[in-house]
């Protein structure tokens, strides 16, 4: 392998950059050319390339966002797409891919490899930490962070005015920004897509926290959660069946995506941008790198991207205890 490409796709998350100069000052390393591909897949089939050297990445590493540009390509998604993404490949002597993303990025390259015999090793990277084969995925940490600092602030208000809010976080199918955040930031209800709590329970516990003493409440809940169609209707339903509460909402939202990387995941990128590319070099491909038991481990990408990762059950007790 002489050239490597290096791209992130799929939602932005932050440490982004830091895992781009890792790969980068590795390739360096080991006197290998490296190639930035701008905006994921789509990038690739345009040919939109950036020849890339240690100093190209200085100053990014406690950046949010990806100086690469991220996109979810339609195209890619068709043989022809991906043909173009070869030739283009091929053309610029591009000879193996880094692609830093979620579980679509590492489909995408699951067949792209599948058709093309490209070497491919993909880096976790998504606030969501959906992701089969590591204990964090790169931008979870610095997302809990914010959602525990965003929940801080909110809480000033619940106490001050007695109120309920529901704080809605992201995870669209998954409920681990919302049981580590709700754990950290002392939630009286977590609401995650894994367990079905159910409105009169969720009601009954509203209740007996009010009996116990609490004059305010905080309740967590994910994006994906089924319990209400939307966290709107769930206020809705307290309103209408509680009256000793005055109810708000807060969606977070996107700002659950951005900011400063936390010393956390710069540093699990540092270290999956080295694994990722000296897996390359071994002549492996089709491996995701993790952090399992401290350790960059590697596990297929079929794997990967067939089982989500499952929701602690162990801190799902914490959760249930410190919630009494
Ligand atoms: O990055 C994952 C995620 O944050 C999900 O939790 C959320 O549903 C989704 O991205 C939203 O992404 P977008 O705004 O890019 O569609």
């Amino acid at each position: 392998i002489k050239k490597i490409g290096v791209m992130t796709s799929g939602g932005d998350a932050p440490g982004m950059n830091a895992a781009i100069r890792s790969v980068v000052r590795t390739c360096a390393y080991h006197n290998i050319e490296c190639v930035g591909i701008y905006r994921g897949y789509e990038g690739i089939m345009e040919g939109d390339f950036k020849p890339m050297d240690a100093r190209s990445v200085k100053g990014i590493i406690n950046k949010g966002g990806t100086v690469l540009k991220s996109a979810r390509s339609k195209a890619f998604r068709t043989p022809e797409g991906r043909k173009f993404a070869h030739d283009q490949l091929i053309k610029a002597n591009v000879d193996a891919l880094v692609v830093i993303g979620g579980d679509g990025t590492f489909n995408g390259g699951l067949v792209f490899n599948k058709e093309y015999d490209f070497p491919i090793i993909g880096i976790p990277c998504t606030i969501d930490n959906d992701i089969f084969g590591t204990t964090h995925t790169i931008g979870f940490d610095t997302a809990l962070n914010t959602v525990v600092d965003c929940i801080d602030k909110i809480r000033d208000t619940a106490s001050s005015h007695n109120r309920l809010f529901f704080v809605e976080v992201m995870g669209r199918d998954v409920g681990h920004i919302a049981l580590n955040a709700g754990v950290g930031a002392g939630a009286e209800e977590i609401l995650i897509p894994e367990e079905n709590l159910g409105l009169e329970r969720l009601l009954e516990s509203l209740h007996r926290s009010k009996r116990s003493g609490k004059s305010s409440s905080i309740v967590v809940v994910a994006e994906g959660d089924k319990i209400g169609k939307n966290v709107f209707e769930l206020k809705d339903y307290v309103e209408a069946n509680m009256d000793e509460y005055d109810v708000r909402v807060s969606v977070l939202g996107h700002m659950q995506r951005g900011g400063a990387p936390s010393c956390f995941d710069r540093v699990l990128a540092s270290r999956m941008g080295v694994k990722a590319v000296e897996t390359l070099l071994e002549g492996k491909t089709n491996y995701m790198v993790g952090l399992l038991n401290e350790k960059m481990e590697l596990t297929h990408l079929r794997e990967a991207v067939k089982g989500k990762s499952k929701i602690d059950r162990e801190l799902l007790r914490v959760s249930e205890i410190m919630t009494t």
